[in-house]
Formats: C-alpha cells, sequence, structure tokens
C-alpha cells in the first residue's frame, strides 16, 4: 500500500508531464498500482487507518503522485449523495455542460502541502469514458462532487494542477455562468 513517503509534491517533474496511455488487458505491476491507489483513497478515510500510518484523507489519487507517469487514477466519495469508488485507466471527457462549478472551499490536492486559496472553475457535469481495472469499458454522467474530483485527477494525468487554474489576479472572482458547490466534507 502506499504511504504519505510514496506521494510525490510539488516541484516533483512527475506532476508536470502528460502521463502515458496504459496498455490492457493491465500487466501485473499495472494491474497491482491500480489497486494500490484504491486502496489508498479508501484507508485514507479511515480513521484507524489514518491515525496507524498516518494518512492525510484524500478523495482521489493519480498514478503521477506517485511518480508512475500513467494514464489511471482512483476516486472513492461515499460521504456524498453521488457515491463513487473505482479506478478509471485512459479516462476521457466526451461531452461537458456549459455551466461551471467550483468548490466553495476551493480544492486540495495529496500533493500540494499547502493552503491555496481560490474558486477552482469545473465544468458542472461531465459524460466520461475509461476502462475499469478489469479491461471492460465504462461511459457514465457524472455532476457535484464525482465530477470535480474527476477532473481534477484528469488534470494530473495532464500535467495541471488545480491552482493553475485559479485566477491569480483576482482569485475569488465569480466564475461565470456557474452554480458553486458545497461539500460536505474536507478530504483533499
Ligand atoms: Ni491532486
Amino acid at each position: 500500500m502506499f504511504l504519505m513517503k510514496d506521494i510525490v509534491r510539488e516541484g516533483h517533474p512527475s506532476l508536470r508531464i502528460k502521463a502515458e496511455e496504459v496498455n490492457l488487458p493491465l500487466n501485473e505491476e499495472d494491474a497491482k498500482l491500480a489497486k494500490d491507489l484504491l486502496d489508498y483513497v479508501i484507508n485514507s478515510q479511515d480513521d484507524e487507518m489514518i491515525e496507524r500510518y498516518d494518512l492525510r484523507p484524500g478523495i482521489g489519487i493519480a498514478a503521477p503522485q506517485v511518480n508512475q507517469s500513467k494514464r489511471m487514477f482512483a476516486l472513492h466519495i461515499e460521504s456524498e449523495e453521488d457515491p463513487i469508488t473505482f479506478v478509471a485507466i485512459n479516462p476521457k471527457i466526451v461531452s461537458h455542460s456549459v455551466e461551471q462549478t467550483y468548490l466553495t472551499t476551493g480544492e486540495g490536492c495529496l500533493s500540494v502541502d499547502r493552503v491555496i486559496e481560490g474558486y477552482v472553475p469545473r465544468y458542472a457535469r461531465i459524460t466520461v469514458k475509461g476502462y475499469y481495472p478489469d479491461g471492460s469499458p465504462f461511459k457514465m454522467r457524472l455532476k457535484g462532487l464525482p465530477a470535480i474530483a474527476f477532473q481534477h485527477e484528469l488534470d494530473h494525468l495532464n500535467g495541471i494542477m488545480f491552482y493553475d487554474r485559479i485566477n491569480p489576479t483576482d482569485p475569488f472572482a465569480e466564475i461565470p455562468n456557474s452554480t458553486p458547490f458545497e461539500r460536505n466534507t474536507k478530504e483533499d
């Protein structure tokens, strides 16, 4: 399993390069990576595991964050109205709403050890495609926190950090055509 020491932090080159497509079916190494990423997000929301392994809670983690430049990430969101838990391989956004959204509390990231305030504009609704680790394809519509988290993790596969999207001169400037999203919980 991954621990905080395995997660690379901002400044690491792995976070700034476009990750490579993953071959399917997954080889043994990539299958283990998929499982370890999912285990991290699940364990990091379990009080006992947090305590035992000193984990920082996160709802998503992408392979580049553990220094693997591969198009793969895990999401685990159970506290909101639209729970999701899965690993996405070679994920894509195939269509999105014109309407935008943003987290009223801003975004955080397991690879960023400081609070960076400001609104991060995201599409309010997305239709996404990709593959599960067993090689089967998925296509789903996401909204709310799952949509925001999916876009945050997809950005990691393209070398983009959440703060790249914050308005540099006015971090809390109104996001055009948007409905704000209020979170119930506070994992990154
Ligand atoms: Ni992140």
